[in-house]
């Protein structure tokens, strides 16, 4: 992988990824760390083709230590599944925050900085052929992008300085807030991106079995 994305120096990047998880669940380096109960590493299989990026711990996976646990996380489990993603097995789930901010407020950029070392290690090891960023505060840390999410969601991009292919999609938390399922929805909108995922997972996942025969 090139090295251009990886900007945070060779401490973080020379370790293992238990070594990385071991930094992060110790990590003093923004005050979310005098506020959490658990730190949210992130969970999954390593190396794994596809990697989930959400925002920030909640209050339930603030308790459990595991991303994407409580009311958002089960549609996004749901969602997933819609394509025969399985969680835990098929996927990698981290946030751009490893603690939960108070009150479930935004990311600050100073904590999304802090923060952006881990995540950086992670999609290292992880070596996800797919990114897809849930929601614009994933956006905004990963793509250093401004735009509105209604506008990028759906259209791949690549991880700057990497062969990574990159989706936006709506936040399930979003998709709480606006259940409704009619043509052109969010929740309408966020299938047709599923599949298009779908079907980017079944062209990498051939594309290994010709390398393999
Ligand atoms: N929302 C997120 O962005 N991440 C979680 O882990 C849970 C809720
Ligand atoms: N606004 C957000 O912050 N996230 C979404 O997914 C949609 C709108």
């Amino acid at each position: 992988m090139p090295n251009d994305l990886f900007s945070s120096g060779p401490d973080m990047l020379n370790m293992s990824y238990e070594e990385v998880k071991a930094a992060a669940l110790k990590c003093a380096k923004c005050d979310l760390h005098k506020t959490r109960n658990k730190v949210v590493f992130g969970s999954g299989p390593v190396p794994c083709d596809i990697m989930l990026i959400g925002e920030a711990p909640g209050a339930d996976e603030d308790e459990q230590g595991e991303p994407f646990v409580g009311r958002a996380g089960q549609l996004l489990t749901q969602i997933l599944l819609s394509v025969d993603i399985k969680r835990p097995d098929d996927i990698y789930i981290a946030n751009t925050l490893k603690c939960r901010p108070p009150d479930n407020r935004a990311p600050l950029p100073d904590e999304q900085s802090a923060c952006w070392p881990f995540l950086e290690a992670q999609i290292k090891h992880v070596k996800p052929r797919i990114i897809l960023l849930a929601g614009a505060p994933a956006v905004k840390a990963v793509l250093k992008s401004q735009e509105p999410i209604s506008k990028l969601r759906g259209k791949w991009t690549k991880l700057p300085g990497t062969d990574i292919s990159v989706m936006p999609i709506f936040h399930p938390s979003y998709l709480l807030r606006n259940a409704q399922k009619t043509k052109g929805s969010p929740k309408w909108l966020t299938w047709q991106d599923m599949k298009e995922v779908r079907g980017a997972l079944d062209y990498f996942k051939k594309l290994r079995e010709l390398d393999n025969g």
